[in-house]
């Protein structure tokens, strides 16, 4: 769609939660416009991110601030994608890495409303406008959401792309990533084969949003 400024828009539907629509045309997000309920259009320059995340049989991915579970492989697999690469996530789950130190050899920015907030190697953003500032200096390809369920949520439409390791074992989760399978915007393009991981199963699979 091209607005009547001439810029290239694409459309969204917001099912999850259609106040973040709202909100991202409140803080002046990447030009963000309010469609009709629940819809929101965003300029292409925006989006392009990629997500990465490990959930369980129902999306859930922890559990009072912790990893559901740690497959080795899968860490490996977090590591070799994301290094060198721009990494965004939410204070909560930087406090869930050990010592709450910033992942080595990726650029490390940390959503807080926190205005005190300091660690050391962490770039710090108050919100997500601030956060597309920060952005500005990265080409977006390069910028992976690494969670936790709150950054997840306000950056899906943001995102193009989603690694996701599917666990096929039902948890007791607190928090959960958005159910892509359930969002008609989003595609599985990619499952791998059955991995294993002493009784546990799981796939590496890639999501794509829709063109
Ligand atoms: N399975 C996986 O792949 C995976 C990956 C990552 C995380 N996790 C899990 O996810 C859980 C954590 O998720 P969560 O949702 O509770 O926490 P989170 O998203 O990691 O962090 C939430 C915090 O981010 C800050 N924040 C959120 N939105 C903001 C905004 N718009 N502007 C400024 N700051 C903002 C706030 O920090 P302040 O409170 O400092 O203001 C908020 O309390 C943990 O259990 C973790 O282990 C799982």
């Amino acid at each position: 769609m091209t607005t009547g400024m001439g810029r290239r828009l694409r459309i969204f539907r917001l099912p999850s939660d259609p106040m973040i629509g709202e909100k991202l045309v409140r803080e002046g997000i990447c030009g963000a416009y309010l469609g009709r309920a629940g819809y929101v259009g965003i300029e292409n320059r925006g989006v392009h991110m990629k997500m990465i995340v490990a959930v369980d049989r129902n999306w859930g991915i922890g559990k009072k601030g912790e990893l559901l579970i740690s497959i080795p492989e899968d860490m490996k697999f977090f590591r070799k994608t994301t290094l060198n690469h721009v990494l965004v996530m939410g204070r909560k789950t930087l406090d869930s890495f050990p010592h709450g130190m910033p992942l080595k050899n990726r650029v490390n920015i940390v959503l807080t409303r926190d205005d005190h907030f300091a660690r050391e190697g962490v770039v710090v953003a108050h919100s997500i406008a601030e956060l597309n500032h920060v952005l500005a200096d990265y080409d977006r390809e390069e910028v992976y959401v690494i969670g936790g369920e709150s950054i997840y949520r306000q950056m899906e439409p943001f995102c193009d792309l989603a690694y996701v390791t599917r666990i096929d074992y039902a948890y007791d989760a607190d928090s959960h990533f958005p159910n892509l399978d359930q969002m008609e915007d989003w595609e599985c393009t990619d499952r791998s084969e059955e991995q294993t991981y002493y009784d546990v199963e799981y796939y590496f699979t890639t999501y794509r949003r829709k063109l």
